[in-house]
């Protein structure tokens, strides 16, 4: 790299930090009484506010006029028995909330309205406090004493709730229902995605995110209303290459539950499957309680309606820090990805400077500092990545006879 340029990524990256650091001591700084950051006072109406941003705000970027609108749906359900403490949920609703600026609907019980309004300060939210609890959520409603008994079938029941089952679960719905609901309320979107309120969970330089033209192109032109985007943590085993759905979920680590959506019709699509698939299990008395496992069958089913990407790169060595360079975290990979290049060069500094200090023995390598720089992985389609897994004869089965 030449030095001009590398000045330019020193540059990209101070102002990046800066804004950064801006941000957090803003929010530290921030009066902890709620009213001081909304306009209005709490209530359960879902209307978006438009407020003007407060000074310690960062002002929300304007996408250009040609972006698709796109909606970030998210919830929050304390439960009392979370592998998080408290305090860790705060820090990464406050990442999340205090500085995306896209458009967010957000459902929460009554007692949480407040402090989300207090995070989320003059940004754009819709927040529904219509479910005190995950089983309020209509396709689990009535369930709790079927999720019960479900419990003693989880091989990780020791880490798991009925009650967090119940949250999984209601992610398809609820991104479907928050389409509606702005819809009814005059608001139309182009995308939609669920997005966990926990996943960003260190300080990050993600703004105007997903970039409204990232999506567009990780959809791809034409057929982008069928799709639904959905990262992967692994890929199947070849013994799934037998799988039917009358075998249920698929327990193994392919899908991610912490983000997935598409365009409206395509969530609805996708919500519809994945209950007809949950409701036919769990009246037979299977372990339906991890989403994961449920979206491995779908992607089983109707590979040829999901895009994904998938943290791997075959040219990693074994110096590297990860296999797509200094990443951060491989699991909010499609943080990085769905970024606008601005963004993603601050990720790349701030990531660039971990991985320095981590292996300081190449701190002095301009050419193994370069290696390391975060690469932006191909998005592809599941029924070509399950192809190249179970070999081109591969065909989905058959959808579960009702
Ligand atoms: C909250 O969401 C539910 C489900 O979509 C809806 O029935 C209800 O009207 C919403 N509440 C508000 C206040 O918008």
């Amino acid at each position: 790299m030449s030095l001009p340029a590398r000045l330019r990524y020193l540059l990209i990256g101070t102002v990046a930090l800066t804004l950064l650091l801006g941000a957090r001591l803003s929010l530290h700084n921030a009066p902890a009484t709620p009213a001081a950051f909304s306009s209005t006072s709490v209530a359960p109406a879902a209307e978006l506010e438009t407020a003007p941003a407060p000074e310690t705000a960062p002002a929300p970027e304007k996408a250009p006029p040609a972006a698709p609108r796109i909606l970030l749906v998210s919830a929050f359900f304390p439960l009392p028995t979370s592998k998080h403490s408290p305090a860790e949920y705060d820090a990464w609703l406050a990442h999340f909330l205090g500085e995306i600026t896209t458009d967010i609907y957000f459902y929460t019980p009554p007692a949480r309205g407040p402090a989300v309004r207090a995070l989320r300060g003059a940004r754009p939210l819709a927040l529904n406090t219509s479910f005190a609890s995950p089983f309020d959520v209509p396709p689990l409603h009535g369930r709790e004493a079927q999720y019960a008994a479900m419990h003693a079938k989880d091989r990780e029941a020791f880490r798991h709730t009925p009650a967090l089952y119940a949250v999984w679960n209601a992610k398809p719905w609820l991104l479907t229902a928050a389409l509606d609901a702005a819809r009814a309320e005059g608001r139309e979107y182009d995308f939609a995605f669920w997005c966990d309120a926990g996943s960003f969970r260190e300080g990050h330089a993600y703004r105007a995110w997903p970039d409204p033209l990232r999506v567009l192109e990780v959809f791809g032109p034409g057929v982008a209303n069928e799709k639904i985007f959905i990262p992967l943590a692994g890929l199947p085993p070849r013994s799934a290459r037998t799988w039917t759905p009358a075998a249920g979920p698929l327990d193994a680590e392919v899908s991610e539950g912490s983000f997935f959506g598409g365009p409206p019709r395509a969530a609805a699509a996708f919500a519809a499957d994945f209950y007809a698939f949950h409701d036919a299990h769990a009246a037979r008395g299977a372990f339906v309680g991890k989403d994961q496992t449920l979206f491995n069958a779908l992607l089983l089913l109707r590979p040829a309606r999901f895009r994904t990407v998938r943290v791997a790169g075959p040219l990693a060595w074994p110096l590297d820090v990860g296999a797509l360079g200094a990443c951060g975290a491989e699991w909010f990979y499609y943080q990085f990805l769905l970024a606008r290049e601005e963004e993603r060069e601050a990720m790349r500094t701030l990531w660039g400077a971990d991985a320095a200090s981590a292996a300081r023995l190449w701190d002095g390598s301009a050419w193994w500092r370069e290696r390391q720089r975060c690469r932006v992985a191909p998005v592809v389609g599941v029924d070509t990545l399950l192809t190249s897994v179970f070999g081109p004869g591969w065909t989905p089965p058959a959808p579960l006879e009702s």
